[in-house]
């Protein structure tokens, strides 16, 4: 591959600064890609010569921002909710459908009776679109499986669509979704901590917990989440999403690398996952799509702790795909500063998923990065809809 160099960036977002949340912002820049990586950054009037035989691409003006970095999705399943969500829309709780067998269990059905190559097929095809919006990193769960045959064919489901995908995807063991039905609580947990994890080791970067009422208990998720460490996995966890139940104080305690959701994270928790570095994964989505009030993202700010946005993709409590409506719920609905929005969703997604090299456009980072098709990234939140990505690159290759 040969050397590239980008220029006419009206206005580049780096995220190379020295502060948590710190765009910084090079305007008339230029970046100079070398194969998968970035090589140079800077005002396009300082250039180095030895860039004068590269392949140019002229941004026109536009702005660039690093790739997107949605950090929890669970995007591999089979079938159809929309009847359920329309029944929500009518007035049916979540916690009603789930309890009366539907919800989740629903999902783990249609997967459990979908082919490898259905599951992998729509898989790939939600990431294609995720990637045609500008993101360049996904993490992936498992989770609709939920028996010991079909959560580590998810696993392997995830590996396909990871070498077949034309972006980074990162995948997560989450075989502690829900108990299955008609499977002894106990029983299914050991499970989980002994040949399920057996499994995931070899292939799962990260062990998930739902840990939450009519999930899993804060002991169980301490159970499983050992079980991980022992065999070399870091956890995150499903927190204080329908209830609040102490996951986050959990997750501070064990050092998980983050906690997701914490629609009902208390001022302590804050304080807990700020101490701790535990980044705290936000999905302003899911209280889109089920008629919620925001998560407290002011409060996990200003507490000091680093905050990540993500779309939750999966069919119940969230069937959004696009990181840049993510940024504006961010913005219009869940109070952070569009500032504060972008770089949760590129640098704050790559803090959760422990990669340096994402979501920051310095020289030996990933070339992920999107055009906008406009002059600047307020235009993500002031134009909400439709998509402003013109042109995305994931390791240096436009697509
Ligand atoms: O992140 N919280 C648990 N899991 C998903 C919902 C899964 C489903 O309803 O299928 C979530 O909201
Ligand atoms: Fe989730």
């Amino acid at each position: 591959m040969t050397a590239r160099l980008l220029t006419g960036i009206g206005e580049l977002v780096t995220n190379d600064g020295s502060r948590r949340g710190e765009l910084a912002i090079v305007r008339q820049a230029a970046v100079g890609i070398d194969a998968d990586r970035i090589a140079w950054v800077g005002p396009e009037s300082d250039v180095p010569a030895e860039w004068s035989g590269a392949d140019r691409f002229d941004c026109g003006g536009r702005a660039v921002i690093p790739g997107f970095v949605d950090s929890h999705t669970h995007l591999v399943f089979a079938g159809d909710r929309s009847e359920e969500f329309g029944r929500r829309l009518r007035g049916e709780s979540y916690e009603q459908i789930l309890a009366a067998g539907g919800g989740i269990h629903s999902t783990v059905a249609a997967t459990r009776a979908a082919s490898t190559d259905q599951l992998e097929a729509s898989a790939l095809a939600r990431i294609r679109r995720m990637a045609h919006m500008g993101t360049t990193t996904v993490e992936v769960k498992t989770g609709y499986g939920l028996d010991l045959e079909t959560e580590p064919r998810l696993l392997s489901v995830v590996g396909r669509v990871a070498a077949a995908a034309p972006i980074t995807v990162v995948p997560t063991f989450l075989g502690a979704h829900v108990v299955p039905k008609g499977v002894e609580r106990a029983h299914y947990v050991a499970d989980v901590a002994g040949p399920m994890m057996g499994a995931a080791a070899a292939t799962a970067q990260f062990v998930d917990v739902f840990c939450d009422e009519g999930a899993f208990t804060v002991a169980e998720a301490e159970q499983i989440l050992k079980a991980a460490a022992e065999v070399g996995l870091r956890g995150k966890l499903h927190a204080e999403q329908l209830a609040h139940t102490g996951a986050a104080a959990l997750a501070a305690r064990i050092g998980a690398i983050s906690a997701d959701h914490l629609d009902h994270a208390t001022p302590a928790d804050a304080a807990a996952l700020a101490a701790a570095g535990t980044v705290a994964v936000l999905l302003p989505a899911v209280a889109l799509s089920m008629r919620l009030p925001p998560p407290p993202a002011r409060m996990l700010w200003d507490a000091g702790v680093t905050v990540a946005v993500a779309t939750d993709c999966n069919p119940g409590t969230a069937y959004v795909e696009d990181m840049q409506l993510v940024v504006a719920l961010a913005t219009l609905q869940m109070g952070l500063t569009p500032e504060e929005a972008l770089w949760a969703a590129t640098a704050g997604g790559a803090a959760a998923l422990g990669m340096g090299d994402r979501g920051v456009l310095r020289p030996g980072a990933m070339a992920d990065l999107v055009v906008l098709d406009a002059p600047g990234y307020l235009h993500l939140s002031y134009r909400p809809g439709g998509n402003k990505a013109a042109r995305v690159m994931a390791a240096g290759e436009w697509w």
